[in-house]
């Protein structure tokens, strides 16, 4: 979006150039003052007669540098943040638009340490293009893929995706390719593509971020997987505490739209596709897949038994790929530089690279997209630069509220599939959320259960009863009530619920409290809490 524009003379004298400006627009910038910013900015150039425009990017996910102006300079992009409206005046005093030194220089953008040691593969627009500007996603390589799937036939594409080993960044890990396989292979008149885009879990926002700062990447992705299948049609499940992507992607729906990206014919092509953006009503639960599914067909959000999976009775009964926002957002890069190329970053199983996303108690908390293989530990120092309270790292929850408690010891497991599993923690949508040395584990447990009890959907009883159950033998430990005795229920309660749960919410629940138990046994053993004497 380009906001504003005044021409006159420009800013150094010299006729003729129009500088860009770039002030991000998404969410998170907006929320630390980035409106302000930006019309601090359009006044000073309509009252200085300055020859430059304001472009509304999205984020580049260094997120304690928000709002993070950028200037367009022929070396290159100048980055200045956190910036405020009052700075504006100076920054433009000090020759702002000539990229020149002020105090919240930050130099080139992509030599900032942070983003250079990244490897942006998925978010290699994001925060660089205007997102709603199809020359700029065209400039920066949109619609290659998808003009390359066009004149592939449906297996290709398929056994393309296949190939590059991508795995399902939802949560689960399952290989996409795969479950497009299922999909191409089941007989129906009518297939439809559904985005889960509900990023329910704690400390994630990558889904948000890439909604918001690159959305024709989304959709692009989306057509491919329609094209791949034999679906016509596709819907975008977005989170209702998401406004802004919400808003952003419906204009991009229409801009795609009327370009010929989406329609009847498909870039030209004798293929249909086409895109609706519906808003869900704020469950957790609404992020599982089936769950998702009740909610879109304008139900209850609660789970579906499996079998029969989505993949052949999906939406209204049909055979439906369920995938997140990074899996479909991904694809275009793999059609375009092909599935060799992607498959060469990563480790093991885990192909490609992985939107990490730093949250919590954090100095710099914000988006790392790197190949799979980097550890915790080194995601979480040489990222994140350890915590923003300056006390020593005490515990790390990966994967959302399901997901374990890694104590010091575990730092130093790389971001794998495979290897987080082996140490029964879970990876999930890539959210690292980290506690300083004053977290109290046995509380992050009953938050665990807690959490359950209240987003539980309640169609099975280890979920629905066992959650509640779990939050009151946790009570009884904490306050030291026969521990041992309470400490034995609890794992019992656990291993119930591991087992004989109906969907991964109360399935996995009690890997945050089995780990929190395993590796913090201390915080479950102090004296317990003394009552306040009565008053005489
Ligand atoms: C309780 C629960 C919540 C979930 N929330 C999300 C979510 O917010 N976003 C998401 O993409 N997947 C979520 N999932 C995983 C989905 O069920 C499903 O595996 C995913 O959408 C498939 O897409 P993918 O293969 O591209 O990951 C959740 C699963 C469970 C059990
Ligand atoms: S585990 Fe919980 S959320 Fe899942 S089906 Fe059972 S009650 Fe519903």
């Amino acid at each position: 979006m380009r906001w504003s524009s005044a021409r006159g003379a420009d800013h150094d004298g010299k006729p003729g150039v129009t500088v860009k400006i770039y002030i991000p627009g998404d969410a998170a910038s907006l929320s630390v003052g980035a409106e302000e910013v930006e019309r601090a900015m359009a006044r000073e150039i309509a009252v200085r007669k300055l020859d430059a425009t304001i472009v509304r990017n999205g984020s580049r996910g260094l997120f304690w540098l928000e709002p993070l102006v950028e200037v367009e300079t022929p070396k290159g992009r100048v980055a200045y943040g956190p910036v405020e409206a009052e700075d504006v005046p100076g920054l433009l005093d000090a020759g702002m638009l000539d990229g020149k030194g002020h105090r919240l220089s930050l130099g080139l953008t992509e030599q900032i340490p942070f983003l250079k040691r990244q490897t942006r593969l998925t978010f290699a627009r994001c925060g660089v293009t205007d997102p709603l500007s199809l020359d700029d996603y065209r400039a920066h390589g949109g619609w290659r893929g998808l003009e390359r799937a066009l004149a592939l036939a449906p297996q290709a594409i398929v056994e393309e995706v296949v190939a590059s080993g991508l795995r399902g960044r939802g949560g689960a890990g399952f290989p996409t390719g795969i479950k497009w396989r299922t999909v191409l292979g089941a007989v129906s008149e009518q297939k439809y593509i559904v985005c889960n885009a509900d990023e329910g879990d704690s400390g994630t926002y990558a889904d948000r971020m890439l909604m918001e700062g690159d959305p024709f990447v989304l959709i692009e992705g989306m057509a491919i997987a329609g094209i791949a299948v034999g679906a016509t049609k596709g819907f975008i499940y977005v989170r209702s505490e998401y406004p802004h992507a919400f808003r952003t992607l419906g204009r991009a729906i229409r801009i795609a739209r009327l370009n010929g990206w989406l329609g009847a014919r498909v870039a030209g092509s004798g293929k249909a596709f086409d895109l609706e953006v519906r808003l869900g009503a704020g469950a957790y639960i609404c992020g599982e897949e089936t769950s998702l599914l009740e909610s879109l067909e304008g139900k209850r959000g609660q789970i579906r038994p499996k079998p029969p999976l989505p993949a052949l009775k999906g939406l209204f009964g049909q055979p439906t790929v369920v995938n997140n926002v990074l899996s479909l957002a991904t694809v275009p890069i793999i059609l375009d530089k092909g599935a060799t190329f992607y498959r060469d970053f990563g480790m093991g199983r885990s192909r490609g690279t992985l939107p990490i996303q730093l949250a919590g108690n954090i100095k710099q908390g914000g988006l790392v997209e790197v190949a799979f293989g980097l550890t915790l530990r080194q995601a979480i120092e040489e990222f994140g630069g350890g915590t923003a309270s300056g006390r020593p790292i005490r515990a790390v929850q990966v994967g959302g509220p399901l997901g374990a408690y890694f104590p010091q010891e575990l730092l130093d497991t790389p971001l794998d599939y495979e290897a987080f599993a082996a140490q029964r923690g879970l990876l999930g949508h890539g959210g690292v959320v980290v506690f300083d040395d004053t977290v109290d584990l046995a509380h992050q447990a009953r938050f665990a259960m807690e959490f359950c009890a209240i987003e539980s959907c309640g169609k099975c009883t280890p979920c629905r009863i066992g959650s509640t159950r779990g939050v009151e033998t946790i009570d009884r430990i904490v306050a030291g009530t026969e521990r041992a005795k309470n400490l034995a229920v609890l794992e019992d309660l656990c291993d119930l619920m591991l087992d004989a749960s109906l969907c991964a919410l109360g399935g996995l629940t009690p890997y945050p409290v089995l780990s929190a138990l395993k590796h913090f046994p201390e915080d479950f053993h102090k004296p317990a809490p003394r009552l306040a004497p009565a008053a005489e």
